[in-house]
């Protein structure tokens, strides 16, 4: 037989060898790439999954900034205002007197809103008058309905608000005004009156701002 035959008739050792082992090197290296596929694929899933679970849950910090707050207004005089947090944002009390009180439908006419009409600016409960529970304890976000600027409180008559002025708050960016129930004078660049937030009561003297109040409209 010649050198060619052989070869043709049986294949060599080293024939054999150079046909089964690289495919037992392919198992191996697919069984490899399979198995550092899953771990990658398990490792981003982990990734992944961390943050998403974490930010589900809200931090303490959160958690707080969202409670309602408990306030104590026995110290309020009649006349005078306390500046409250809630959620961040400033809220006052006050203790109107009865002429304030008094006062408050008497400038009905130089009202945007004078009749709480625009529902998203006070709870159904406060739908009134006053704006109120109580009618000489008002309620209220002291940020401007404009562009959130912190209005000035300007309680007292007169004064350098001028002879017309009834008392109530005076946002010094671009000149909106407001009576002492938070409602806005026509003619301000504040589309809507001041937000009433939901707020109820413990007792007479504590105050809860963030819990609605369980009444009637
Ligand atoms: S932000 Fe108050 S008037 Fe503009």
């Amino acid at each position: 037989m010649s050198v060619s035959d052989a070869g043709k008739d049986k294949p060599s050792k080293n024939s054999e060898l150079s046909f089964q082992e690289p495919s037992q090197v392919d198992k191996e290296k697919r069984q490899f790439l399979v198995t550092a596929t899953a771990a990658v694929a398990a490792a981003g899933a982990t990734a992944t999954a961390v943050p998403f679970v974490g930010s589900m849950l809200p931090s303490e910090r959160a958690k707080a900034a969202g409670a309602p707050v408990e306030i104590d207004i026995s110290d309020i005089a009649p006349g005078e205002i306390k500046t409250a947090e809630w959620r961040g944002q400033p809220v006052w009390i006050i203790n109107r007197t009865e002429e304030m009180t008094a006062e408050l439908p008497k400038h009905n006419g130089r009202l945007s809103d004078p009749m709480c009409e625009i529902t998203s600016q006070q709870p159904a409960y406060c739908k009134n008058a006053d704006r109120s529970i109580k009618p000489n304890i008002g309620v209220i976000v002291g940020i401007c309905t404009h562009l959130g600027c912190s209005p000035s409180a300007k309680l007292e008559k007169g004064g350098d608000m001028g002879e017309n002025w009834t008392g109530g708050f005076y946002c010094p960016c671009h000149g909106s005004k407001f009576d002492l129930a938070g409602r806005v004078f026509k003619g301000s660049p504040a589309p809507t009156n001041l937000v009433v937030p939901p707020h109820s009561y413990i007792d007479d003297n504590t105050l809860v701002v963030g819990i609605e109040a369980e009444m009637e409209a």
